[in-house]
């Protein structure tokens, strides 16, 4: 671990506890600066609080990984074009954070962490702001709904058609806005490998008290017309690799999969591909046939379903993580894993157990 590293995680336990406070200070401080800012964020803002810092956090727990810091903030830095992110902003956006830091740190802040702090922001801004600067594609697509299902109570799959071509990478998500709520962006997984017609899939879980999933999977419909910015992801396939493969997916965590699943068909011959997906019932196989299709089709694909809460489920039972095991062992493979964020913590910690390399797995959190 670098000096740099060391100094952060340190001064992050004092104000570890109190984020809460730490990010409402951060956002008054922001916008006393600059009043105009407040009309970028949302009316309601308590989950942007959260991503906000949760990707800070990201970003210092990884600053020693330069790679992985690179993909994520490179990603970062050109979705943020949609909001229309200044230099003037960036730079207040880190005199804020290193106040705030300050200020709920009391005396136990020091000259050494304050140095620290400002080295990492300047490190994660500058890498945001390069990609950004580098891109030549639009900020923004505008993509016309084209048709959209419902598969059971909660789950939608819908279509869209983007005006101009969007170029992404199968496993690769983009930040979706609705005119149902206008400035609150979602992150989703795109569900198909890119088509020359350019027609994108995505699969939506309407959460709790969701206010994006809730529009997206309950109102939206055929002619609305949605937003979408940057891809972003480093989930994606390395076709030189000769590793077969094993996906993993949980919920609409199985998008991505699906995408990368029929990125492969384009290409393989040689590598077997497993799919493990799983729900807590039958509903939540949403996709099963369209698997099950192809699993027909190509002889190196296996789909395995699995249902956590249910007994009438004819198939493999129990949490999907415990069943990717009990197929094992699977120390030559490479990992795709996708779905809750709970679900893909199980299954790294599975895996870690099954000695897998964690280099050989990639993931995403879907929340
Ligand atoms: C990289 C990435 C890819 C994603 N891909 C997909 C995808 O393909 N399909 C998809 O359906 N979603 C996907 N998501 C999740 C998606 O971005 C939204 O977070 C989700 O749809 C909820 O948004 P919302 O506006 O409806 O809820 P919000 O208004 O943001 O949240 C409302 C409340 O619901 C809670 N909540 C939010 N998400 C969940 C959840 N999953 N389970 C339980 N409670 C929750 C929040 O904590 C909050 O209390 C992805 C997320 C990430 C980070
Ligand atoms: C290092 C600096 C920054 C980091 C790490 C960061 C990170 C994030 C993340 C992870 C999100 C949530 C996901 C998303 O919507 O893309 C977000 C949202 C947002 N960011 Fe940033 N950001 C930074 C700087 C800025 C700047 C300079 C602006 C100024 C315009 C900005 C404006 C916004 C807005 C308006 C949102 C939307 C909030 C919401 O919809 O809930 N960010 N940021």
């Amino acid at each position: 671990m670098s000096d740099l590293s060391r100094t952060l995680k340190e001064s992050w336990t004092l104000v570890e506890a109190r984020q809460d406070r730490l990010a409402s200070q951060f956002y008054a401080r922001m916008f006393l600066a600059d009043p105009q800012l407040r009309d970028l964020f949302p009316v309601q803002m308590d989950e942007s609080r959260s991503r906000l810092l949760a990707s800070i956090i990201t970003a210092i727990q990884n600053i020693d990984d330069p790679d992985r810091l690179d993909d994520y903030l490179h990603g970062l830095g050109r979705d943020h074009r949609k909001y229309h992110a200044t230099p003037e902003h960036y730079e207040l956006f880190g005199r804020a954070i290193l106040q705030s830091l300050r200020d709920l740190a009391e005396d136990q802040w020091c000259d050494e962490y304050d140095d620290a702090w400002r080295e990492a922001y300047g490190i994660i801004a500058g890498k945001m702001q390069e990609a950004a600067q580098a891109q030549t594609d639009p900020a923004i697509w505008h993509a016309e709904v084209v048709s959209h299902e419902r598969r059971g109570r909660d789950v939608a799959v819908f279509t869209c058609r983007p005006m101009e071509p969007l170029p992404y990478k199968a496993g690769q998500h983009v930040s979706i806005e609705c005119g149902y709520h206008p400035r609150q962006w979602r992150p989703y997984s795109v569900a198909n490998a890119p088509r020359r017609d350019g027609l994108m899939e995505f699969h939506v879980r309407a959460t709790g008290a969701g206010w994006v999933s809730g529009a997206l999977v309950r109102r939206l419909k055929p002619g609305d017309m949605l937003r979408l910015a940057s891809p972003m992801g480093a989930m994606t396939v390395n076709r030189r690799s000769t590793r077969d493969i094993v996906c993993v997916a949980g919920g609409t965590g199985l998008a991505p999969i699906k995408a990368i699943v029929q990125e492969l068909t384009r290409f393989n011959r040689t590598r077997w591909v497993h799919v493990f997906v799983g729900a807590r019932n039958e509903e939540g196989l949403y996709d099963l046939a369209d698997l099950v299709r192809l699993s027909a089709r190509y002889p190196w694909l296996s789909v395995v379903p699995a249902c956590s809460n249910t007994r009438r489920f004819a198939g493999e039972r129990g949490q999907i993580s415990d069943v990717v095991v009990r197929y094992g062992p699977w120390r030559g493979n490479e990992f795709f894993v996708s779905g809750p964020p709970l679900m893909v913590k199980a299954t790294l910690h599975r895996l870690a157990e099954q000695q897998v390399p964690a280099d050989r797995i990639k993931y995403e959190g879907i929340e």
